[in-house]
C-alpha cells in the first residue's frame, strides 16, 4: 500500500487549465492523495438546497484518472454567506455577548439546530453522490473542530449535558463548589455558559463547559460520520485535529470515535526545537491512536511545506527540512505525509501560506523538494508494515491543561503540554521512543516506564490503576502538581499530591512557587524553576534535596519502592541536565533502551518493527554528515549497509534490517 502523500487541494480556486496542470504536477511529484472540498460549501451549495456538483465531479474524475486518491471533506467548517443570513441564531456568540458575522471561517454555533441540519444535509448529499467514486479513499469530516459559542442555544445544550452528567442540582452544586461566593443554583434555568463576568469565574463551570463543548462538537462529528459510514461502510472516516491549549476538544476521547487519528501540525520554532516538536506531536498522535482507535496508525494530515509561523514573522524552512519532517512523521507511525496545501492561493486570508506548488510555480526549490520527497516516500512505503516500538509512555492529560488555564493559581505557566514536551525532549535526544498518551484509562502493561507531566486532575480509579501498574513492576516518574485535584478540579485535602501520596511515599505540605527568573538549587548541582514544595518523605527516600533558601535540606526528588516497581517524584521543574540525568537513571532501572546505540547528537532514530524485519529511520538534523551503526539495505539510496550507515547532513537514512 502506498503512503499517502499530498495535501489540501482546492479546485474551486482555479480555472480548468490550472486544474489540468495540477494533476500533471501531482504525478510528477508522486502525490498519491489530496484532500478536496474542505472549505467548498459555497461552491457546492450556492443557495439553500441547490447543489452544483459539476466542478467537484470533474475534479474527482480527473484525479481518479491521474491515479490520485481523494480524502473527500465535508465542508461544514465554513458555512456559506446565505447560511448566516437565513439563520442568524446559528452564528456564534463570544463570552462578551457579541454575535459574530460571516466573513472568515468557522462561523457557526454547533448547538444550533439549523447548523446541524444544514451540515448533515450537505454531508449526506456528498455521501450519496460520491459513494463508489473511484477516487474516494477517506472521508475527512469538517476541519479542525474547535469553535466555541456562548449563545442561548448553547446554554440550553450545556444544561442538558450537565443534567445527564450530574442528575440533580445538589450534585452539581457540590462538584462546582457553589457554596463558595454564594453561587448555589436552585433551578437548572439559572445555569449559563461561562460568559464575561465581574471577577474570577467558577473554575469547574469553565472546565465543564470545555468538556461539554468537546462532547457537543463530537456529537456533530459523529452525526456526519454515521451517515458517511452508512453510505460507504468500506471507507474510513476521520477529522483533522488541531493542537493547542485553546482547543476545546478532548482528543483522547475523540480518538475512540474516529477510524484514523489525523493531526495537523505546524511547529512554531525556527530552530532545532521544530524537530523536537514534530516528534512530540507524532508520538502524541500515535498515543491517542493506540489508546483510542486501538491501532498505532495515524496520519499527518497537514503541515507547512515551507514557511513556519514563528512569533512576529514566518520562517523559511531550510532545504531538506520539509522532507526530514515528513520522514520523521512516517518514522513515528504516520500513514503518510500530507500538507497544507497543494497550490498556494492567489488571494484570501492565508495568501502567503506555503504550498507544495508555491506562487513561483513548479520551477521552484519547494516543488523540486516535493518531487524528491515523493520519490523517497515511494522507496520507503514498505515500512508501513512496521510498528513503532515505544517502551516509555508520557501521560499528557488535556483536561488537566484546561484546569490549569484558570486564573488565581499559585503560578502561571503550569502546563502539562510544556512539561510533557520537556520530558519527551530528554528521551528524544537519547533516541528513546515514547508514546505520549492522553489517558491513563487504557492498558499500560506494554510500558515499563511512565512519566506523568503535571497530571493535575486525577480520579480515584486512575490512581488505583497506577498503583497496580507500579506494584507489578512499572517505573513511574511523577512531576509536581500531579494528582492534586479530583476530576472536577476539587483539591484533595490532607497533603499534596493527593491521589498519589501513598504510591509516591511523600506528603507535600505546601507549595513555594519560584519567582520568574529565579531558580532553586539542588544538592546534585542541578536547578529548578517555576515551582518548589515542602516535601516530607513518608516511605520514599530523598535522591536530591533543596540546597539553600527556605527549603534547604528538604527532599526535592524522591524514590519509593512499591511492590515490584518504583515511583519517583520530582517536586520542582528541573533544568535540562537534571531532567536528562533523572530520566536516564529511571530508563536504565526500567530496562528501557534507545532505538539504536551510539547515536550522534542531533541525529534522530526511530525503529518500526515488522514480523521478520525492521526499519531504522535516521534523521540527521545537523549540518555535518554522521555515521550510525546499522546493517541491511538503505532504502533511500538502495545501497547495502554493512556495519555503518552514512546519514548525510540535513538528510535521512532508512535502513531495512533483518530482525
Ligand atoms: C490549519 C487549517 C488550514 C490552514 C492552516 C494554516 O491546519 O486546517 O485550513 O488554515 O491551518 O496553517
Amino acid at each position: 500500500m502506498p503512503l499517502w502523500y499530498g495535501g489540501d487541494y482546492n479546485p474551486e480556486q482555479w480555472p480548468d487549465d490550472v486544474q489540468a496542470e495540477d494533476v500533471d504536477l501531482m504525478r510528477r511529484a508522486g502525490v498519491t492523495m489530496v484532500t478536496v472540498g474542505v472549505f467548498a460549501w459555497s461552491w457546492l451549495e450556492p443557495a439553500p438546497g441547490r447543489y452544483t456538483f459539476g466542478g467537484l465531479d470533474r475534479a474527482l474524475d480527473r484525479l481518479a484518472a491521474g491515479g490520485v486518491a481523494v480524502a473527500l471533506a465535508t465542508p461544514t467548517a465554513s458555512p456559506p454567506p446565505w447560511f448566516g443570513l437565513a439563520h442568524p441564531e446559528a452564528l456564534p456568540v463570544t463570552p462578551d455577548g457579541v454575535r459574530l458575522s460571516h466573513g472568515s471561517r468557522d462561523t457557526y454555533c454547533v448547538s444550533a439546530p439549523a447548523y446541524r441540519d444544514a451540515a448533515r444535509r450537505i454531508a449526506a448529499a456528498l455521501a450519496s453522490r460520491y459513494a463508489g467514486h473511484p477516487a474516494l479513499a477517506l472521508w475527512h469530516v469538517h476541519n479542525e473542530y474547535g469553535t466555541t459559542c456562548h449563545c442561548d442555544l448553547t446554554a440550553g445544550a450545556f444544561r442538558s449535558w450537565l443534567r445527564a452528567r450530574y442528575g440533580d442540582l445538589d450534585t452539581l452544586n457540590d462538584v462546582w463548589t457553589t457554596a463558595f461566593w454564594g453561587q448555589r443554583y436552585t433551578d437548572w434555568a439559572q445555569i449559563r455558559p461561562p460568559r464575561a463576568t465581574q471577577y474570577l469565574p467558577n473554575p469547574t463551570q469553565v472546565l465543564d463547559f470545555r468538556r461539554f463543548t468537546s462532547d457537543e462538537l463530537l456529537a456533530a462529528y459523529a452525526e456526519q460520520r454515521d451517515l458517511l459510514r452508512a453510505a460507504t461502510p468500506e471507507v474510513p472516516v476521520t477529522t483533522n485535529y488541531v493542537l493547542g491549549g485553546w482547543v476545546p476538544v478532548d482528543h483522547a476521547r475523540w480518538s475512540r470515535e474516529v477510524d484514523l487519528v489525523a493531526i495537523d501540525h505546524y511547529p512554531s520554532d525556527a530552530g532545532p526545537a521544530a524537530e523536537e516538536e514534530t516528534a512530540f506531536a507524532a508520538d502524541l498522535a500515535r498515543g491517542w491512536a493506540t489508546h483510542g482507535t486501538g491501532t498505532p496508525d495515524w496520519l499527518l494530515m497537514e503541515t507547512a511545506p515551507n514557511l513556519i509561523y514563528t512569533p512576529g514573522r514566518m520562517h523559511t524552512k531550510e532545504p531538506g527540512r520539509m522532507s526530514r519532517h515528513s520522514l520523521a512523521a512516517v518514522a513515528r507511525g504516520s500513514r503518510g505525509a500530507m500538507y497544507f496545501q497543494w497550490r498556494a492561493p492567489r488571494g484570501g486570508a492565508e495568501l502567503f501560506h506555503s504550498a507544495l506548488v508555491p506562487h513561483a510555480g513548479p520551477d521552484s526549490r519547494v516543488f523540486r523538494e516535493a518531487v524528491t520527497l515523493g520519490g523517497q516516500l515511494t522507496r520507503i512505503a514498505e515500512a508501513v508494515d512496521g510498528r513503532v516500538q515505544a517502551p516509555v509512555a508520557i501521560g499528557y492529560d488535556e483536561p488537566s491543561g484546561w484546569a490549569l488555564q484558570a486564573p488565581a493559581l499559585p503560578a502561571t505557566g503550569l502546563d502539562p503540554w510544556t512539561e510533557a514536551q520537556r520530558a519527551h525532549r530528554a528521551l528524544w535526544r537519547r533516541g528513546i521512543t515514547a508514546d505520549v498518551i492522553g489517558t491513563l484509562d487504557g492498558d499500560l502493561t506494554a510500558y515499563p516506564m511512565l512519566i506523568l507531566a503535571v497530571h493535575y486532575l486525577m480520579s480515584d480509579a486512575q490512581a488505583a490503576a497506577l498503583r497496580t501498574w507500579v506494584a507489578a513492576g512499572g517505573h513511574l516518574v511523577v512531576t509536581y502538581l500531579s494528582g492534586v485535584a479530583d476530576r472536577h478540579g476539587r483539591i484533595r485535602t490532607g497533603g499534596y499530591p493527593g491521589a498519589l501520596r501513598d504510591l509516591l511515599g511523600v506528603r507535600v505540605e505546601e507549595f513555594h512557587p519560584v519567582a520568574a527568573g529565579s531558580r532553586v538549587r539542588l544538592s546534585t548541582g542541578d536547578t529548578g524553576d517555576l515551582w518548589s514544595e515542602t516535601v516530607h518523605c513518608t516511605g520514599a527516600e530523598a535522591l536530591a534535596s533543596y540546597a539553600g533558601g527556605v527549603l534547604d535540606g528538604r527532599p526535592a526528588i524522591t524514590r519509593h519502592g512499591y511492590g515490584a516497581g518504583v515511583a519517583w517524584y520530582v517536586s520542582t521543574r528541573l533544568d535540562e541536565p537534571g531532567r536528562d540525568a533523572l530520566l536516564a537513571t529511571v530508563a536504565a532501572a526500567a530496562g528501557v533502551r534507545p532505538a539504536c546505540s551510539g547515536l550522534p547528537p542531533g541525529v534522530e532514530a526511530v525503529r518500526r518493527v515488522g514480523a521478520d524485519r525492521s526499519w531504522l529511520f535516521l534523521l540527521n538534523h545537523t549540518t555535518t554528515d554522521h555515521e550510525v551503526d546499522a546493517d541491511g539495505v538503505e532504502l533511500l539510496t538502495g545501497a547495502a549497509v554493512s556495519g555503518r550507515v552514512r546519514v548525510p547532513a540535513g538528510g535521512a537514512a532508512v535502513v531495512r534490517t533483518a530482525a
